[in-house]
C-alpha cells in the first residue's frame, strides 16, 4: 500500500483526523507566533521614542474612555495615498508604549497618529467644543463636557494608570513614578499659578520634547487640558528629517 493510501486511516477515524489536523495546525501558528516571542528583533530602535508623559497618558485614557478610536485610527499605512495625505507611514516604535495600542479599525475620521502640531490649541478647543463650528459638514460628536471636568491636583489617579503600564511592560522609572504628579502639575501649569512647586525643566529632563502650557485656554485644569496635550504629542516623537529606516541604511 503506497504511504498516499494510508490516508484513508485517517478519513475513516474521526480522533485521529482531529489530532493530525489539530498538529498540522499547531506548526502553521507557530511559524507565524513564535517570532513575536523575540520582540527586540521585530521593532526597531527609533530615536526620540520614550512613554507617555503623566498628562500625555491621562489625555490617551480620555481618548479611550470616550471611544474615539471607534472612529479614527492610528496607523498610517505604508502606500502613496496614505503618506500623501498623513505623512511618514506609522512605525511599529511609534506604538511600543501604547496598552492597548490605538491602530483602529475604522475612519469615520481622519488618521490622527500624526495630528500633533498640525492644529492650534484653539482650533482643537472648538473643534472638540463643537465639530460643525469648523468643519460644517462634520459627523463628529461633540464633547464641550470635558471642558467642565476639572482635575484637582490632589487626585492620583496619575499614578495608578502610570503603575498599570510599568506593570504591562513599559519602562518608567522610580523616579518619573515618584514624579508623576509633580510631573502632570508642571507641563499644564508650568508657572506654577495652581501648582506652586511645578518646575517645567525637571519635566523636560524626564520626558524630553514634551510640550508645557495651559492647553484648553482656562484657569482650571480640566480633562480638555489632557486629550489636547495627548493630539499635540501624536507622531511627534520621531524626528523624520533625520530618520532612516534599518532596512535603507
Ligand atoms: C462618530 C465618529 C467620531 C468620533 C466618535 C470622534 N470623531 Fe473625531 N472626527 C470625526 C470626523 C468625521 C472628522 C472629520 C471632520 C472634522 O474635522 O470634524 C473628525 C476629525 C477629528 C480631528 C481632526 C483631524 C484632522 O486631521 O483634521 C480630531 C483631532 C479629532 N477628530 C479628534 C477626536 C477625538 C479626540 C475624539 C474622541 C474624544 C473623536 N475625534 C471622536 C468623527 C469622529
Amino acid at each position: 500500500m503506497a504511504l498516499i493510501d494510508k490516508h484513508v486511516i485517517l478519513e475513516k477515524n474521526v480522533t485521529l483526523l482531529l489530532i493530525f489536523s489539530l498538529l498540522v495546525v499547531s506548526v502553521g501558528g507557530i511559524v507565524q507566533i513564535a517570532p513575536l516571542f523575540y520582540l527586540e528583533n521585530t521593532i526597531e530602535d527609533v530615536e526620540g521614542v520614550r512613554p507617555y508623559s503623566p498628562l500625555e497618558l491621562t489625555g490617551r485614557n480620555i481618548y479611550i474612555r470616550e471611544g474615539c478610536y471607534v472612529c479614527h485610527s492610528q496607523m498610517i499605512r505604508p502606500m502613496r495615498d496614505e503618506v500623501e495625505r498623513y505623512g511618514h507611514y506609522s512605525l511599529a516604535a511609534e506604538s511600543m508604549y501604547d496598552h492597548p495600542f490605538q491602530w483602529g479599525s475604522k475612519r469615520t475620521g481622519p488618521d490622527l497618529a500624526r495630528v500633533g502640531g498640525r492644529y492650534s490649541d484653539e482650533w482643537h478647543v472648538d473643534h472638540m467644543m463643537d465639530p460643525q463650528s469648523v468643519v460644517p459638514e462634520s459627523v463628529m460628536p461633540k464633547y464641550a463636557f470635558l471642558m467642565n471636568r476639572v482635575i484637582s491636583p490632589d487626585s492620583t489617579f496619575v499614578e495608578d494608570t502610570m503603575a498599570t503600564n510599568r506593570f504591562v511592560g513599559v519602562p518608567y522609572t522610580d523616579e518619573q513614578m515618584e514624579m508623576a504628579v509633580a510631573d502632570f502639575w508642571s507641563q499644564v501649569d508650568p508657572n506654577g499659578n495652581i501648582f506652586a512647586d511645578a518646575d517645567p525643566d525637571a519635566l523636560l529632563e524626564r520626558y524630553p520634547g514634551a510640550q508645557t502650557r495651559n492647553f484648553d485656554g482656562q484657569p482650571e485644569v480640566t480633562e480638555m487640558d489632557a486629550i489636547i496635550a495627548y493630539l499635540q504629542v501624536l507622531g511627534t516623537m520621531v524626528d523624520f528629517s533625520t530618520f532612516e529606516p534599518v532596512a535603507s541604511r
